[in-house]
């Protein structure tokens, strides 16, 4: 059995702002196993790099301000551990890639010399191992002519072989996990598949749980075990890559996937379904079809829309969305189908036109204890109407 690295629980982040307090993070769950890459996708300003910042204690505080949850590393809350503890784990057993590797780098310190500052401070290195050593990592992460660019600066390298040294300080002390925000989104395409791969690669070789933080559906289709969709400061569907892909259960991800132009989730043609849709079938992802764009803007924190908040741009919206919001519903069961208390209230399917009454309560048993993060491979859904999702999907499928 995997082991639990990390299990994030209802984590709460808010901002206070000139214009109020924003609820930037509203209650996050997710988790990760040892030896696994958990995606996590969603919009810009979904809460992504907030929830990670939180995760690593490098919240930009005040303004910020973690209101509620757990973050539990290899069982233990990192957010009621002292400080002095908290720095030996961030700095040895877990460590973050940012997207901006020319900021998150010391300008005025050669990139041998930044990495072998780590092995001198934390393994107790003399300068000349850890100068060793360093040249070893540059090598590992294919920088050509690594014992000669040790002593070159980083804005002497270019944005692709920065990432890679980005990627070397993580990797330094091998760590247990390794949270990516965005790490390839400033490259050009090339250079972002071999960036990618060099990740996976790694993530594979020293068996690290990856957190990989993005909004490109399609960096995440070969690397990810797991996804978690965010949607303005929580979660709104997680699954196993490939159900996902197939069947996603909340109409937010479906917006998502059929506004990706390539997209490996079937086989065949993409067409319109419900007029609403574009529907991805099989492994050649769009062909041809037009593309769909989620309308709207997601919602500025400050104002989160009452009962679902991806109401006021979901094609699927009733009543009861504008009224209620959604809890995280399981999917159960292995080919993606419903859970049998987890269906939403009978009655309530939008084919069926029909809606459920504004105020019903969801259904005993529907949802996973409050702030458990669902098993890694598990389904979530936070939709009232995710089961009626599904069924469409099958029914353009028959
Ligand atoms: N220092 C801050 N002060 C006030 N609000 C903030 C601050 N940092 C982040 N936020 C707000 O928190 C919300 C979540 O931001 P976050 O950076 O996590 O989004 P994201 O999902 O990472 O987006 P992107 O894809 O653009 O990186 C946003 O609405 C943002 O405006
Ligand atoms: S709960 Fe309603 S508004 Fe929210 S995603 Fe589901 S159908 Fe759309
Ligand atoms: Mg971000």
């Amino acid at each position: 059995m995997t082991a639990r690295l990390l299990d994030v629980r209802d984590l709460r982040v808010e901002f206070r702002t000139r214009d109020g307090i924003a609820e930037a993070v509203g209650g996050v769950s997710y988790a990760v196993d040892a030896g696994r890459t958990l995606a996590v996708l969603g919009e810009s300003g979904s809460g992504k790099s907030v929830t990670a910042h939180a995760i690593m204690g490098i919240l930009d505080s005040p303004p910020g301000r973690i209101t509620g949850g757990q973050v539990l590393f290899q069982g233990r809350d990192l957010l009621t551990m002292g400080a002095e503890e908290r720095r030996r784990i961030r700095g040895a057993a877990m460590a973050m890639i940012f997207q901006d590797a020319l900021s998150a780098l010391n300008p005025v310190l050669p990139v041998g010399a930044q990495l072998a500052e780590m092995y001198e401070v934390h393994r107790g290195m003399s300068r000349k191992d850890a100068r060793r050593r360093a040249v070893e990592l540059m090598d590992r992460v294919r920088i050509p002519a690594a014992a000669q660019r040790a002593g070159d600066y980083p804005h002497q390298f270019s944005g692709g072989m920065r990432q890679r040294i980005m990627i070397a300080m993580a990797m330094a002390l091998e760590p247990d996990l390794i949270i990516a925000d965005e790490p390839t989104t400033a490259l050009d395409v090339t250079v972002q598949a071999q960036v990618m791969d060099l990740l996976a690669e790694l993530r594979r070789e020293y068996a690290m749980g990856l957190v990989l933080i993005t909004h490109d559906l399609g960096v995440v289709a070969d690397v990810a075990d797991t996804i978690a969709v965010m949607y303005a400061g929580r979660i709104v569907e997680t699954a196993p890559v490939r159900d996902l892909y197939r069947r996603p259960a909340h109409p937010y991800t479906r917006g998502l996937l059929d506004s990706v132009p390539r997209v490996d989730h079937g086989g065949g043609q993409a067409r319109r379904d419900h007029g609403e849709h574009v529907r991805h079938e099989g492994h050649g992802g769009h062909r041809g079809g037009k593309l769909y764009a989620i309308k709207g803007a997601p919602p500025s924190p400050l104002t989160l829309p009452p009962g679902c908040p991806f109401h006021p741009r979901c094609p699927r919206a009733q009543e009861v969305c504008r009224v209620e919001r959604p809890p995280l519903y399981e999917v159960s069961a292995a080919d993606g189908g419903p859970a049998p208390e987890a269906a939403p209230p009978s009655g309530a399917s939008p084919a069926s036109g029909a809606s459920p009454a504004a105020g019903t309560p969801p259904p005993p048993g529907a949802t996973p204890s409050p702030g458990a993060a669902p098993a890694p491979g598990g389904r979530t859904s936070a939709c009232h109407f995710w089961k009626d999702e599904l069924d469409a999907l099958d029914a353009v499928n028959v």
